[in-house]
């Protein structure tokens, strides 16, 4: 998608200084800034200070860290050790575990001259596979907006969480996707964007790319879905996940669930778009899914400009308060209208996603 009209991706490889490129999200909306990961510290650290974020990326971030480990030092215990770091740098999101899982296993018993081409290749086919699943993603939810426009005759309201958008993935994003092919094809669309408190992914990057793609979109504050779906001025939610387990179950950024509860209350359809690398297969218990707890000043700092138009990082709250900062929620599969995916949408059930994927 663009940036000042100007084409981008989220990550790329630099073959002629060996480095992974990525856009600094920690700086947007008000900075543009493209910086290289040149280290595997570099790579654990762009994930876990969130200069990279969402679930696709995230993973492809790790794909490409592995890359970095080879170049680094060519050793497997190196490589070994690096993977467990990236599986660690951040807790909830499967992609991560899944994107390393699948690098290691292409990469067994490769031998030692062919290890940074194969590597290259695979974390690039990560990369395009994210792309193309993203694709069909927009394709297969298009039709739900598209239906909702045909009744309606109006601009359909679309409410989204977090940051779901290509800005979260390698481009066109989950969420945003079906979005993106609507208001590409004509189709009249307003998003509803959450803030998203503490780290507002919603306000500081949904909001800016949808502007970037010339989407009308108006930030609320996170407790507004309520009264907005109560009034009839949301025709559909659409959030991402980070996680969602064999049940159907959705973990997503820390107030997903309180949406989901409203969409139930307004009958509101509630929508989940996912790459198939963000199903946990494993996991059939909701309560199992780890929670990721972030560092309480997230919540008690705020940045922003200041008149200068400088960046500025403020504290809003009593020095003497206590903050506590969870990033995720698990939104229970009976509140999920369908999963959104590659394949086409299902019913978030084990019986929905083994129908589409077998
Ligand atoms: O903490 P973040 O910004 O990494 O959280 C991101 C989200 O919760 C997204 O909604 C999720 O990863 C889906 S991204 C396509």
């Amino acid at each position: 998608m663009h940036i000042n009209g100007k084409a981008f991706r989220t990550i790329w490889f630099d073959k002629k200084d060996q480095t992974v490129k990525i856009i600094d999200q920690t700086k947007l909306p008000h900075k543009f800034e493209i910086i290289n990961l040149k280290t595997t510290k570099d790579a654990i650290n762009a994930i876990k200070t969130m200069k990279v974020r969402g679930a696709p990326l995230i993973g492809a971030t790790a794909a490409y860290g592995i890359v970095l480990a080879i170049i680094e030092k060519n050793n497997p215990e190196f490589i070994n050790k690096s993977s467990e770091d990236f599986i660690k740098s951040r807790p909830t999101a499967i992609n991560l575990k899944w994107a390393v899982n699948r690098m290691l296993k292409k990469l067994s018993g490769v031998n030692n001259k062919e290890v940074l081409k194969i590597a290259l290749e695979e974390a690039s086919s990560i990369c395009e596979e994210d792309v193309k699943f993203c694709e069909n993603i927009g394709l297969h939810g298009l039709k739900i907006i598209e239906e909702i426009y045909n009744k309606k005759k109006n601009t359909v309201n679309i409410l989204t969480h977090c940051n779901a958008g290509w800005l979260a993935t390698i481009d066109w994003g989950t969420a945003t996707s079906p979005i993106y092919h609507a208001h590409k094809k004509g189709i009249k669309v307003h998003v509803w964007v959450d803030e998203t408190r503490p780290r507002n992914q919603g306000a500081f990057l949904t909001s800016f790319e949808l502007n970037e793609e010339g989407v009308p979109n108006t930030i609320i504050a996170d407790n507004t879905g309520g009264i907005l779906m109560q009034r009839g001025e949301v025709d559909m939610c659409i959030v991402g996940t980070d996680r969602t387990i064999a049940t159907g179950d959705v973990a997503n950024k820390i107030g997903t669930y309180l949406k989901a509860l409203a969409a139930k209350d307004n009958n509101v359809p509630f929508y989940v778009a996912l790459p198939s690398s963000t199903i946990d297969w494993e996991t059939t218990d909701l309560k199992k899914i780890p929670i990721e707890e972030r560092d309480s000043k997230e919540l008690s700092y705020i940045e922003g400009l200041d008149e200068n138009n400088n960046v500025k990082k403020v504290l809003i709250y009593p020095k003497k308060s206590k903050t506590m900062n969870l990033a995720f929620d698990v939104t229970p599969a009976q509140y999920v209208t369908g999963l959104i995916t590659e394949k086409g949408v299902c019913e978030a059930s084990k019986e929905g996603l083994k129908k589409l994927f077998k």
